[in-house]
């Protein structure tokens, strides 16, 4: 596992959008892994600024998306999809035609876990997986204790979880309580993880993830086992190792 540790958030972004340039200049047509969450932000800034600049051409790449809430209604601000749309896509001047991801509407979800799976691989699979972390360890919505061998499927979100998560919506009441994710074999199978994290609030979590033992109750860490992962922190979040 490489790590990477720079001053602040804005350096993560730079750093991590460097790897998916130098990714898009060798394949132009790349699938891209995005991650929803504030820890990707910088990075989808740091592209777009590259883009507008004229430095980077993103017209042939592809994007998918790791995880989705199950059950807002269809155009929710706050479904996966549509931040996606949001922050990534628009920014970079593609649109839905370029996009792969779940559908959390499906009324059988494990159908659309086994399309997505399906759809994935025909793709090609994923050249770089963009990974934020939950306070918790998790990666994905691949909370503490998920099986290092799942593959897309169900999960029923932990309280800490909707909690940390119930400031993008009005009420903890809100928040969904199933979502559909790649897990953590899923995820594995990208060729090149890069986890983002800033702040203290992640430091633990980026200890456990780095330094800890390999254990599901830190899903994380199954980025020991990959090949190619790269961990992009800021001090703040370097801070426990
Ligand atoms: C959600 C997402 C994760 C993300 C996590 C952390 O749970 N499913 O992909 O990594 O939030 O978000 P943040 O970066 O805002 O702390």
């Amino acid at each position: 596992m490489e790590i990477v540790i720079v001053a602040d958030r804005a350096a993560v972004g730079e750093v991590a959008a460097g790897a998916i340039a130098d990714l898009v200049a060798g394949t132009p047509r790349a699938l891209l892994g995005v991650a929803t969450g504030s820890s990707p932000l910088p990075v989808y800034t740091a592209l777009a600024r590259r883009v507008a600049a004229g430095e980077l051409d993103v017209s042939e790449l592809r994007i998918c998306q790791l995880d989705e809430y199950v059950g807002l209604p269809p155009g929710h601000p706050e479904s996966y999809r549509a931040v996606i749309e949001r922050e990534v896509l628009t920014p970079l001047g593609l649109t839905q035609d370029s996009f792969l991801g779940p559908d959390g509407a499906a009324d059988d979800l494990p159908a659309a876990c086994a399309a997505y799976e399906r759809e994935l691989r025909e793709a090609g699979g994923v050249d770089l997986q963009l990974l934020g972390i939950g306070s918790d360890g998790h990666i994905g919505f691949n909370e503490p204790c998920s099986s290092f061998s799942s593959r897309t499927r169900v999960k029923t979100l932990t309280h800490r979880t909707r909690l940390d998560n119930a400031r993008f919506f009005g009420s903890l009441d809100e928040v969904p309580l199933h979502v559909l994710t790649q897990g953590i074999a899923t995820i594995s199978d990208a060729r090149h993880l890069v986890l983002v994290a800033s702040g203290e609030a992640k430091a633990e979590a980026i200890a456990l993830t780095v330094e800890g033992p390999l254990a599901a109750v830190t899903p994380a860490s199954a980025l020991q086992l990959h090949p190619h992962a790269t961990v992009i922190v800021d001090e703040a979040a370097a801070s426990r190792l």
